[in-house]
Parts: structure tokens; sequence; C-alpha cells
């Protein structure tokens, strides 16, 4: 698989807060562990952050770990969703592995997920959605990085009663948050010897919003002749996506967009419980599973922590453990190969320490 992209190795931004400075670089020489802020989060969170840890720590790669709640487990205990010790471990290590968070429907306080990214500026989300070596899906060789806008869109969250039975909700899109979002997943593709960018809009019917999206990510593949750019409308680019999906390479996508194209791409490469992912800003970075709190299977220990442990290996990537990062997938690689150690979603009965623990058992 490609090396996810370390942000700092892409737009020159170092990696971590201001106690990661100077630790990274780890390789052959002895450098303090890197400071990481872990966040189980909420439902099927701790379960499957927990297997990520235990696979980390079997790796050998040493974490100082800064644990601190979030979401409705933090609600509960400390009475905010968003305790200001959770802020201060953020701005002090500028990286976490978080747990997902629940966000009520209809109801309760805002994302979570939302306010954090927007508030650390985290405006470039990743998702690699690679086929699962192992795994019976009904497309092989898929290989696709979805990268979502993450600060705005409908998810800036505006929204008002103009009058009883009638709600507005903004969308905000800028050039400036369009064109960084397009030069991220232009300079990803460089990076990662990608060759297609595929801009998904509903330009035709959202003339000026998805527009301007259009427009910046235009101008920005201008400065890219090495990689071909094409673009989609979105409802036409689901029905691709779900019949020819290697026909796609770097999926760039607005906010919401983004957010359902992605679960979308899971579905394609054996679900949920597969596809890590990572929020990258310009000084830091949150790594946390596409999946969210499944409260339908939370407490059971069934969750698939391949997501997870995946996501905890694109963490050790940015750390520049990357060799341990590589050894973390080659293992799931074998484990889902031998097809003995299966959670529920992919038809066995191991539990998730099962399966971290045949991850562990796999690590070369
Ligand atoms: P979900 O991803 O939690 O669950 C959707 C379906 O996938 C469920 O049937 C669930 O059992 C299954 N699933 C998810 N992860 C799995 C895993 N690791 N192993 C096996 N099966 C798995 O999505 P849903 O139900 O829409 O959201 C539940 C809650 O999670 C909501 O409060 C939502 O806001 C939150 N959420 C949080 C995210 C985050 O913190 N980054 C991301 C997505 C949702």
């Amino acid at each position: 698989m490609a090396k996810p992209a370390g942000l700092g190795s892409i737009n020159g931004a170092h990696h971590g807060g201001a106690n990661n400075k100077g630790r990274r670089g780890a390789r052959g020489r002895a450098a303090a562990a890197p400071r990481v802020t872990l966040i189980p989060g909420d439902g099927v969170g701790p379960e499957v952050i927990g297997a990520a840890v235990t696979v980390i720590e079997a790796v050998g790669v040493k974490i100082d770990w800064d644990r601190q709640l979030a979401g409705a487990a933090a609600l509960r205990r400390f009475g905010s969703p968003v305790p200001d010790q959770l802020i201060d471990s953020l701005k002090s290590t500028g990286v976490a592995l978080k747990g997902p968070l629940e966000t009520r429907v209809g109801a309760g306080y805002r994302s979570i997920n939302v306010y954090l990214r927007k508030l650390f500026d985290l405006y470039a989300n990743v998702r690699p959605v690679i086929t699962q070596a192992g795994l019976h899906t009904p497309f092989r060789g898929i290989d696709l990085i979805v990268i979502r806008e993450n600060t705005e869109d409908l998810y800036a969250g505006i929204e008002h009663q103009v009058a009883p039975g009638v709600v507005e909700s903004i969308k905000i899109i800028t050039a400036r948050a369009s064109t960084r979002i397009a030069r991220f997943a232009f300079d990803y593709a460089r990076k990662h010897g990608r060759r297609l960018v595929t801009a998904i809009h509903k330009a035709n019917i959202m003339k000026l919003s998805d527009g301007l999206f259009l427009k910046c990510a235009q101008r920005v593949a201008r400065d890219y002749s090495d990689i071909a750019y094409q673009e989609q409308i979105v409802d036409a680019a689901c029905m691709r996506l779900v019949t020819n999906p290697r026909a796609f390479d770097v999926l760039l996508l607005e906010n919401l967009y983004g957010d359902i194209v992605s679960d979308l791409c899971a579905g394609l490469v054996g679900g949920l419980g597969f596809v890590p992912g990572a929020n990258y800003g310009k000084r830091g970075a949150i790594f946390e599973t596409v999946h969210g709190t499944a409260p339908d299977i939370a407490g059971k220990g069934i969750a698939n922590p391949i997501a997870a442990i995946k996501t905890g290996a694109l963490l050790l990537d940015y750390l520049d453990h990357d060799r341990a990062g590589g050894r973390i997938r080659a293992a799931v690689d074998t484990v889902l190969r031998a097809e003995r150690t299966l959670t529920p979603d992919i038809g066995g009965k191991a539990s998730t320490g099962d399966m971290a623990a045949a991850v562990i058992r796999a690590l070369k």
C-alpha cells in the first residue's frame, strides 16, 4: 500500500505539537517516546482502540499515551463532552488516536468530531480504501484515497428555523478552504505516485457553492500537469463507484459528500470494520476510523478492530515509524488470509480481543 500522507512530509509542516518537537526521526537513534493523546471514545471505541494500542505496544513502538475522555463518556464524568484537559492535551501533543464519539440524531450537543477538526484546523480528512487481502468482496484491486474537506460545507452547522415548519441550513464554501484541500489532494497524489484526481460535486444544482469548489480545483490542477484531473457529479460518481471502482484513484470531495461517499467506499472493501482514517492540519493530526460508535454491538466484545488497528498503523507512519506501520498492515493481511480468526461482521465468531491477539501473533 502507498505510504499514507504524513502531512509534515507533504506540506512541510512538522508532525506534532509543542511537546513532540524533535522527538521524531527516531529511526536509528534513541528518541524520547512521542506523547500522543489517546481518546478511547464512546460505544465500541474503547474496545477497538484498546485493541489498536495493544498491537502498537506489541510492534515495539514506545508511545507516551495521554489518556483523555471526550464525547458522551466525558459528559458523564466531567459534565462536558469537550473538557478543558482534553483541549489542553491536544494543544500540547498535537496528535491523537481517537475512538468514535456519539452524536445524537436531531438533538443533543453538536458533533465533537466536527468541533475538534475545526478547533485544530484539521482540514484534510484522508481515508485509504484498499482491497483487504483475504476478504471475499465483489471487486478485487480497489485502491482509492478519499480526501474530504473537513472544516466547512453544511457541516458548519449553521441552521435556524425561519418560521414554524421551515428550517434553513447554510452551506459555506470558501475559495481558501477549497484551494487548500485541492492542493493537499494533488500533493498527496504526486507524493504517492497516483495518477488521477477526481473532484466530485453537484455544481449542476449548487452552481455557486459547488461551482466555486470546482473552480478552485481546476485552478490547482493546472499546477500539476503530471496528474490527470476529472470531475464527476456526485450521484453519477456513486453509481460508477459501485460498478467500476477501479476507474478512480484519488477522490476530492467537500465535507458532506466526502462523509457519505467514504462509507459507500468502505462497503466496497468489506465494510466499516476495515477503513482507517486521519485528519491532518498544518499543526497536528487526529487519527480515527471511518466507523462510528456501533451502538448495536457496543459492549459485546465483537467489534471488528481492524479499522482501528490500521488507523494505529497510520499514526505510526505519521510518527516516522512507518516500518512498524507496515509490519502491522502485513500482520493484518496474514490474519485475514488465514480466515481463521474473523469477527461476526465478516462471518466469523472471534471476539475483538481474539482478532487483536491474532494480529500480534502474526507480527514479523
Ligand atoms: P456506525 O459506523 O457506528 O455503525 C454502522 C453499522 O456498522 C452498524 O451496524 C455497526 O454495528 C457497524 N459497524 C461499525 N463499526 C463496526 C466495527 N468496527 N465492527 C463491526 N461492525 C461495525 O454508524 P452509525 O450507526 O451511523 O453511528 C453511530 C454513532 O456513531 C452516531 O452517534 C454517530 O454520530 C457516531 N459516529 C461517530 C464518528 C466519529 O466519531 N468519527 C463517525 C461516524 C459516526
